[in-house]
């Protein structure tokens, strides 16, 4: 195995920063709130944080301590209690949860094991455990606890009350991002979707397949607060004609309006609340907060349509320079800050336009980071898909319920989020950090296939 640029995969080095990124990050959503507030719920779609805090400690205990360490473990006995399937996140405030300070001890106290495991376990990529291999666990854990990290990241953007968070505001946008094109052409042919070679890729994302991809036109960006108003001020939210029927019962039933997060203010224009932050909504920057059905009837406003998944990977990842597929839009080396808003430096999108040099081979920015991207399609295996290390990962997700997402946000580490990553989420969904881009056929405009 081999990571960037051909360097040998270095994966305890890298484990071992996964991890202690993934630590400081957690730390760091759950410091500065009061024990009152970690044992709150905060909105019944999210779990009080000091859940989410021993979840993370459980899971780490479950697969690294006592699976990759084979080693007794320190309380078995709360597993049941953090098995996000047995209790949905609507009960979790209810049960004999532990509180803020034995939480805190307790993932600790699984850290300082998993070390030990990690110093004596050997991850060499042609070991025949997979779990093992490259280190895929520890990674698998560290992306684990990014998750949760961004889901507690939700929960802190839904809780009312003073601002605990604070990061420095993104650069402003560069000096070609008012002179891009709208949009750019993918030309027709095959791509590589999905990998059988990333390290630490997980089962949904594997293995890699050929698709054919017809000729299209994507969005250079992200669709932008900006554009999405014009579709309000239009009466979007009113017109039956861009919604699928199911879309427009749902806007009938809760009367959506507008993003999460947004009022109207006096002036007529528009603020939102951004981490206990209230704010004018700025017209460069990616929109957020919509639910699948608000951008598929965005999209049909505009006359276009969403992506679908395989056309966002191709844009994303294809390089007809080479014919293959790169582990991310501007090449194979890891997320850097001049590449993608990734990492909560930032806790907001960037403006549209920004990261030229995080660009893919198709000329459209912001793929990675920003905001994750509603995409058309339902959340299905790939063909030769094998369920690992567990049939809950990703198997019992797949279906028409579900709606995939792609990209990473803002909140995203990159650990969690690469040219392959796969995210999904209910159409019904806006307390996430999404948005998307729209896209149209270009049947006859590419010169024949590729
Ligand atoms: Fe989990």
């Amino acid at each position: 195995m081999t990571g960037p640029a051909g360097h040998p995969f270095d994966a305890p080095t890298a484990a071992r920063a996964a991890l202690e990124t993934a630590r400081r990050r957690t730390m760091a959503l759950t410091d500065p709130v009061t024990d009152a507030d970690l044992i709150a719920q905060h909105s019944p779609l999210m779990s009080p944080l000091v859940w989410d805090l021993a979840h993370i400690g459980n899971q780490e205990e479950l697969w690294l301590v006592r699976e990759a360490g084979r080693r007794p473990g320190l309380r078995p006995d709360l597993d049941t209690l953090y098995d996000a399937f047995q209790h949905p996140r609507a009960d979790r405030p209810a049960l004999p949860l532990l509180g803020p300070a034995e939480a805190r001890d307790y993932v600790k106290a699984v850290r300082a094991e998993t070390w030990e495991v990690l110093d004596a376990t050997d991850t060499s990529a042609d070991r025949p455990e997979r779990l093992l291999a490259d280190g895929f666990v520890f990674g698998m854990l560290a992306q684990h606890e990014q998750q949760h990290d961004e889901t507690m990241l939700a929960t802190h953007q839904l809780r009312t009350g003073p601002a605990v968070l604070d990061a420095p505001a993104p650069p402003p946008a560069p000096a070609d991002a008012a002179t891009l094109p709208r949009e750019v052409l993918v030309p027709a042919g095959r791509f590589t979707m999905g990998t059988s070679t990333e390290p630490w890729a997980l089962d949904n994302e594997r293995p890699g397949h050929e698709v054919d991809v017809a000729a299209f036109w994507l969005d250079t960006v992200p669709v932008t607060n900006g554009a999405y108003q014009e579709f309000i001020a239009a009466g979007g939210y009113r017109d039956p004609r861009w919604w699928t029927p199911e879309g427009w019962r749902h806007v009938q039933q809760t009367g959506l309006e507008a993003p999460l997060f947004w009022s109207r203010d006096t002036g007529g224009g528009w603020t939102r609340r951004r981490f206990g932050h209230v704010e004018a909504v700025p017209a460069e920057e990616p929109v957020l907060h919509v639910c699948w059905y608000e951008a598929d009837a965005y999209a049909r406003w505009a006359g276009r349509r969403l992506p679908t998944e395989a056309e966002w990977e191709k844009a994303a990842r294809y390089d007809p320079a080479t014919g293959r597929s790169r582990r991310y839009p501007w090449g194979d080396a890891e997320p850097g800050p001049e590449h993608a808003n990734l990492g909560s430096r930032h806790l907001q999108p960037s403006p549209a336009g920004s990261y030229p040099a995080g660009a893919a081979p198709s000329g459209a920015r912001q793929l990675i980071g920003d905001v994750w991207e509603w995409t058309s399609s339902d959340f299905d295996p790939y063909p030769g898909f094998a369920p690992f290390p567990y049939k809950e990962y990703s198997d019992v997700f797949f279906g028409p319920d579900y709606k995939v997402l792609r990209g990473g946000a803002f909140g995203v580490d990159p650990v969690a989020c690469r040219g392959t990553f796969r995210n999904w989420d209910y159409p019904i969904r806006r307390q996430i950090f999404a948005g998307f881009r729209t896209a149209r056929d270009a049947s006859g405009e590419d010169g024949g296939r590729a």
